[in-house]
């Protein structure tokens, strides 16, 4: 399967997929490209070290979120992509895009949804209201998208301590360190080897053949 990732930032979950992909982790699946909606993304050189073909599509430079998903759509289609992979991607994306891909497409999200989920949590604030809440446990979900923002099917969860004297930057760096860098490209790997039994909300995984 042709997979795009959809990066803005620093792309560590990108590079946890590059790695996964060159120790023959991603089971039937190939990052085919890496679309950044930010043009000064360090995910991009990520994407060049490992000469994986990449593309620019900023929000600004189009007029609705409408039009945007629109240009994604004819982009992802010209590539011949089967899976879209959101890793840090912080542009929220239209309801025509999310129906047309409906369970083509996964996020990684820094928390257990439903907990510090939904409308304004994103990167770093998840962390700040995970500590301000005091929760002993938080930790990352990897899920399918749908047109509820981090409402869609769980795929994977894991869960990770919260330490005392956490800051939101050291809790951040933990949650990518023990969770996402491990559940995003199993989880990726899972849909690539069709693995992933979709029933409404629930996934279920299905035994290796
Ligand atoms: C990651 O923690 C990811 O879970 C989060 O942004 C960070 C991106 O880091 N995504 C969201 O908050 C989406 N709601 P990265 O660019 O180093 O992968």
């Amino acid at each position: 399967m042709n997979i795009a990732v959809l990066v803005s930032g620093g792309g560590t979950n990108l590079q946890a997929l590059i790695n996964a992909e060159q120790n023959g982790e991603i089971h039937g699946g190939n990052i085919a490209a890496v679309i950044s909606s930010n043009p000064n993304a360090y995910a991009l050189e990520r994407a060049k070290k490992a000469f994986i073909p990449s593309y620019i599509l900023k929000r600004k430079d189009y007029e609705t979120a409408e039009d945007y998903g629109i240009a994604l759509d004819t982009m992802l289609c010209h590539i011949k992509i089967d899976l879209v992979v959101l890793a840090g991607f912080m542009t929220v994306l239209p309801d025509s895009f999310c129906k047309k891909w409906f369970n083509k497409i996964i996020n990684v999200h820094p928390s257990l949804i439903p907990s510090f989920c939904g409308e304004g949590f994103y990167g770093l604030h998840v962390h700040e209201a995970a500590l301000a809440k005091g929760v002993k446990v938080t930790g990352a979900t990897v899920h399918f998208v749908s047109e509820i923002v981090d409402g869609g099917a769980i795929i994977l969860q894991k869960a990770v301590e919260v330490m005392p004297d956490d800051t939101p930057e050291i809790l951040q760096r933990r949650v990518m360190e023990q969770a996402e860098w491990h559940i995003l490209p199993k989880a990726v790997s899972l849909f690539c080897e069709n693995r992933l039994q979709i029933d409404g909300q629930t996934v279920k995984i299905l035994p290796e053949n």
